[in-house]
Order: C-alpha cells, then structure tokens, then sequence
C-alpha cells in the first residue's frame, strides 16, 4: 500500500471513531458505560454524566461499583452482575442507583459481557425513577379502591340484614333499602366528586332534608360551623341523617302543617380534642306520655349504630314539644375543616 492509501485509510478510521464517539455522546438519556474486566470504567458517556453527575475524568479507572447502593456494594451485587453477564450473555440491571452527591434513582437496564479479546462489559441504563414512582402510586390506589370497595359492601350488607329484619314486608323493604342505599351513593359521590378525604357536615344534612323533599326554609333551619367528616364518619352520619329526616317526615314535624325542625351543632373542647355537638330539634308532635314503644332501623342506629360506629353519644328524646336528638362524637384529627387545610 502506498503511503496515500495509509493516509486515506487512517482519515476513515478516524472518522467512524468519531461517528462512534458522536452517536455515544448524542445518547444523553442513556448512560452507556464500558469497563474492562476488572470492573473499572473505560468509557463513561454524556447520558452517564448527565444521570449520575460524574464527570468522565472523575470516573476513569475506578471501579464502576460506584454507582450501586451501599448496600448493594456491600452484598456483592457488582461482582454478581457481572458474573451473570459473563454465564448468560446479559444481565439485568433494574434497582436503586447512586448519583455523585448520593441520592438515589431507579436505574433500568442491561449490562453485556464485551468479547473483543479483552475481556470487558457494556452497561446501558436510564433512569426510570418517575415511571416506578407512577406505578407505585397506582399501586397504592388500587389497594386503597379495594379496600374501599371492600368496605362498602361490608357496610350494604349489614344495611340489607338489618333492614330485613326490621321490614314488615317486602314493599316497606324496598323503600327503605333504597333510600338507604341512595344516602350511602350520596356520599360516596361527593367524595368521589370532590376528590376530596372530607365532607362538609352542613351540606351533608341538607342533601339528606333535600332528599326527602324538606328544604331549608321558615320550617327548616340548619346551623353550625363549618365541619369536615372523614369518610367513615360522614357515611355514618349521613344515614343517620336520612333517618332522622323520613322520621320526621313520617311521624314528626315535617308530616304536620305547623311543625318545625331546627338542626344545630357546634364544637365543644374534648379531653382529645373537639367533640361535634349535634341537636335535632323537631316541634309540632307532642308526646306527653314520653318515648313510643316502637323501636325500628332509625332508633337503632341513632341509640346503638352511632356510639358503636364513632364513640358517640347519642339520646332521642320524645317530649311535649315533639322529638329532639342529640349526638355528640370526637372529630378525629383531621375532621375539622381547619386541620385539613
Ligand atoms: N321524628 C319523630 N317524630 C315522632 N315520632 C317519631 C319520630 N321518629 C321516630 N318516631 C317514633 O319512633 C318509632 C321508631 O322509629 P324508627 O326506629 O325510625 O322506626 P320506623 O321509622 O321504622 O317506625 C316510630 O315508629 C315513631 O313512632
Ligand atoms: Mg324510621
């Protein structure tokens, strides 16, 4: 060869050496790593830099277990990768990684054992950290809907037992199961809706008077400071709130022409934080020989249901004026609309 073709020869090589060392360069969500057998690092490209924040010139020469976890350091992963690289012809490469300054990001990919005579390894890795935070995410979301769902077919079917045993026949069953469970779809829609963990006390009543066609007005009035119910609390005293409303529309102020209702609550201090004080006063029946003896669904969740479910205590009492409820339960933290925020 003359010495024009050596020179001609000598200008390709260098130019696919630097075509190589562009398309290296130009991967800059690829961390491409080479390291000679003995792990140490030969080539550390722009994406490598750009992930784990080593400059090239720092990394040269060291051992590429640098970018592993100390624990992974520690329990030989390093060495177990290459080992499968070597036995398989690839190994996968899917874990927590070091950046320079030690924080740590979910790096994905593949190491492969390098056959050029000199015994090596090309490691080739993105971070996928967003990607394994989202699926963790949706993994937590989809436990918590099951557990949701769980919950509430817990709570429909103790719905649908009771109220069979308290329904004289079917007719009367349909009605108030379905009234029941249109409250429980109340609230799961607002939560639902909303996006929200917490349900406001004051709107939670008023869908229930609204549902019975009573709303607020000269008969009606709701009053009381703005409360947030976490979810359990607000499925509860929701239907506790569909039962005192048919109640009082089927027996008590509101199935009279000059009866009234005035539903009020207020916080008082508790030895645990704030109790949620509650009155439910109806005027218009008299009852001057106390309590009827009749005792179905509605009495049973607002004397056992309530005090069970929340720790709350609860009274009904019939007087001359008509029905007046009580209920008073401790706002877990994070029930006050203030806490929330
Ligand atoms: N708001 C009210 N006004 C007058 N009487 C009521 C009122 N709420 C309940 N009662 C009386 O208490 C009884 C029991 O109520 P409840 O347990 O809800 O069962 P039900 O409504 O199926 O009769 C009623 O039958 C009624 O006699
Ligand atoms: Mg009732």
């Amino acid at each position: 060869m003359g010495a024009d073709e050596d020179q001609a020869a000598l200008l390709a090589l260098r130019a696919s050496a630097a075509r190589y060392r562009l398309i290296l360069e130009s991967s800059t969500e690829f961390a491409i790593i080479a390291a000679d057998g003995d792990r140490r690092i030969t080539e550390w490209n722009a994406g490598a830099e750009k992930i784990f924040q080593w400059r090239e010139e720092e990394v040269l020469g060291r051992r590429a277990d640098l970018i592993f976890t100390e624990e992974d350091q520690a329990n030989g992963a390093p060495a177990r990768e290459a080992s499968t690289a070597d036995a398989e012809g690839r190994a996968v490469d899917d874990r927590w990684h070091l950046r320079k300054d030690g924080a740590r990001f979910w790096g994905s990919g593949m190491m492969f054992p390098l056959r050029d005579g000199a015994r090596g390894y090309l490691k080739i890795l993105y971070d996928r950290t967003e990607h394994r935070n989202a699926e963790e995410r949706q993994k937590l979301l989809l436990g918590e809907l099951q557990h949701r769902v769980r919950n509430i077919l817990a709570v429909v079917r103790s719905l649908a037992r009771r109220t069979i045993e308290m329904s004289p026949n079917l007719q009367e069953f349909e009605q108030s199961f379905d009234g029941r469970l249109a409250t429980l779809a109340r609230t799961q829609n607002v939560l639902t809706r909303s996006g929200d963990v917490a349900l406001e006390l004051g709107e939670l009543i008023r869908d229930e008077l609204a549902a019975v066609g009573a709303s607020v007005g000269d008969r009606v009035t709701v009053q009381g400071p703005d409360v947030k119910l976490r979810r359990r609390a607000a499925e509860v005293v929701a239907l506790a709130a569909h039962e005192l409303a048919t109640n009082a529309l089927k027996h008590g102020a509101l199935a009279v022409p000059d009866g009234r209702l005035d539903v009020r609550w207020r916080l008082v201090p508790g030895a645990d934080g704030p109790l949620l004080s509650m009155e439910w006063r109806e005027r218009g029946v008299s009852f001057p020989e106390g309590a009827p003896a009749r005792k179905g669904f509605g009495r049973e969740l607002i004397e056992q249901g309530l005090p069970y479910e929340l720790g709350a205590a609860t009274s009904l009492e019939f007087d001359v004026e008509g029905l007046r409820a009580t209920i008073r339960f401790p706002l877990c933290q994070g029930d006050e609309g203030e806490q929330d925020a």
